[in-house]
């Protein structure tokens, strides 16, 4: 039996998991480290916590799986996409990481368009500038710190500088590499465009790889540190958000997912490289082998819970009536006790400002339509319809680029809760199934292994072989008909307010 090694290098946390070649999980193991935000707007992590991490959770899930490293036929990385690692020529590293949801790039975004134009930058690159992507963050460096910029030998995204500390290569693949906004993403591979266009140098990037191909093999000091056996392939990965979708089975024509996480993310498999002429959608290559995908992300979906949650809490009352309850499960019991349309409180979820439909990094949270009515059940579930509305919006644009299914297949943490299933099945007015696997990135990680291994034909196949469907919720006509009265109110109040969040920036 073939044994594959996944592993997710996330934003709050690195995990690791070994699957046996019929997806049966053996093992997994989880470390976490912090974010370091030294300005509002700003966020970074150290390259070198990633790799601790890596370290520690890697020769976790090889002790508890029971089984010997050798029999692990391919580590398969993801991880949290668009991070920028600079590494000097000896691959130290140069400063922390900017990170996917860091803001600081307006105005570099702003160059961007003015050296292309922003309909010739989205012909170029299928995507708009936003401030969380790569691009903008190299040329933030360049004018801020160029002292640091002319060290520059190599930049990697988060999980190509794990393959790199793993086997001392650098490479990357192409699903994460479009995160960049540096590719072509028809051709799969950077845009000489781009980069001339930006006068960034081609060297400072790795080579390009499909996701299942062999990239790397893990070198003696990476086997000494972790008990991994040196050789073992290293295959692509991919960004989190297409391993993701490959470890929830969105590999095909017609299949669509929504992933409640800290972000929450409608994904689209498309056979062809499909974009959004306003790049309201991310159009990126896919981790199956010539594919690509189309997602809209809503930056503060299960993110926007926590908030509530670390600031505010289940109530007294719901803790006295549950006292064996906790944290989440207890604000799930307090949002059922509101009615669909939470009495009229309406939530935007824009706290730490928003990608899809609104590229806006100005953009902040509100609950509209308080009255005496209100208490602290009805907040918690305007919560959750606001995420669901937003996350309608991204389903919306799918829509209108005539990618339509009769389902949406839900993972991610938020998908653990029985009545936000239901609001989003009643919100986006449309059947939701779960799966049998809920590892995510980590997941898809491993089946790339697999495919790159051998041990599966192609991606499909490997999906076909260990993802089913577990559950499936209909909507409830009823509670459709009251949300779409108001998602007509919730989609006006971003436009009446817009001006007003770009005004409340400058104060
Ligand atoms: C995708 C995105 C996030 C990060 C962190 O575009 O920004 O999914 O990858 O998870």
């Amino acid at each position: 039996m073939a044994y594959l090694l996944g592993m997710d290098i996330g934003t709050s946390s690195t995990r690791a998991i070994i699957i046996n070649e019929k997806g049966k999980l053996i093992a997994s193991a989880t470390s976490d480290y912090p974010l370091i935000t030294p300005r509002p707007g700003w966020a970074e992590q150290n390259p070198e916590d990633w790799w601790n991490a890596s370290i520690e959770v890697i020769k976790k899930v090889i002790n508890d799986s029971g089984i010997k490293a050798n029999e692990i036929a391919a580590i398969g990385p993801s991880g949290q996409m668009h991070g920028s690692v600079f590494l000097d020529r000896q691959g130290n590293v140069l400063r922390p990481a900017l990170l996917w949801c860091d803001q600081r790039t307006s105005s570099q975004c702003d160059e961007i368009y003015d050296i292309f134009g922003f309909e010739g930058f989205i012909k170029l690159s299928y995507n708009k500038a936003l401030t969380g992507f790569t691009a903008p963050k190299i040329l933030w460096l360049r004018e801020n710190e160029p002292e640091n910029y002319k060290k520059i030998y190599r930049i990697l995204l988060p999980k190509d500088y794990i393959r790199y500390k793993l086997s001392g290569s650098y490479a990357t693949e192409v699903s994460d590499a479009s995160g960049t906004i540096l590719m072509d993403i028809a051709k799969r591979n950077w845009s000489p465009a781009i980069l001339d266009g930006l006068k960034i140098n081609r060297d400072f990037l790795p080579d390009v790889f499909e996701s299942a191909d062999i990239t790397a093999r893990v070198c003696a000091s990476a086997a000494g540190l972790t008990g991994l056996v040196e050789g073992t392939p290293i295959v692509g990965g991919a960004g989190d958000q297409a391993g993701g979708a490959v470890g929830s089975g969105i590999v095909k024509p017609g299949l669509l997912s929504d992933s409640l996480g800290t972000s929450g993310v409608v994904f689209s498999y498309s056979d062809t490289p499909a974009y959004d002429a306003q790049g309201r959608l991310h159009s990126f290559c896919h981790a199956v082998t010539g594919k690509w995908h189309l997602m809209g992300v809503t930056l503060s979906a299960a993110g926007s819970f926590k908030w509530y949650e670390d600031n505010f809490g289940p109530s007294e009352k719901i803790r006295q009536e549950h006292p064996d309850k906790k944290k989440y499960k207890l604000l799930d019991l307090q949002a059922e006790k509101v009615k669909p349309g939470s009495d009229g409180l309406i939530f935007l979820p824009y706290l730490t400002g928003e990608r899809t439909p609104y590229a806006d990094p100005y953009a902040r949270g509100v609950f509209f339509g308080i009255s005496y009515v209100h208490g602290q059940d009805h907040f918690v579930r305007s919560i959750l319809e606001g995420v669901a509305f937003s996350q309608l919006d991204c389903l919306n644009l799918m829509d209108e680029a005539g990618i339509k299914s009769d389902k949406v297949v839900l993972f991610g943490g938020g998908a653990a809760s029985t009545l936000w299933k239901q609001i989003i099945a009643d919100v986006f007015d449309t059947r939701i199934v779960t799966l049998n696997v809920e590892e995510g990135p980590s997941y898809g990680g491993a089946l790339l292994a697999g495919v790159g291994s051998g041990v599966y034909k192609s991606v499909q196949d490997a999906a076909d072989k260990v993802i089913r469907e577990k559950e499936e919720v209909l909507p409830v006509a009823a509670n459709a008909g009251i949300y779409k009265k108001i998602y007509e109110i919730y989609k006006s109040l971003y436009k009446d307010l817009k001006d007003d969040f770009a005004k409340l920036a400058e104060v």
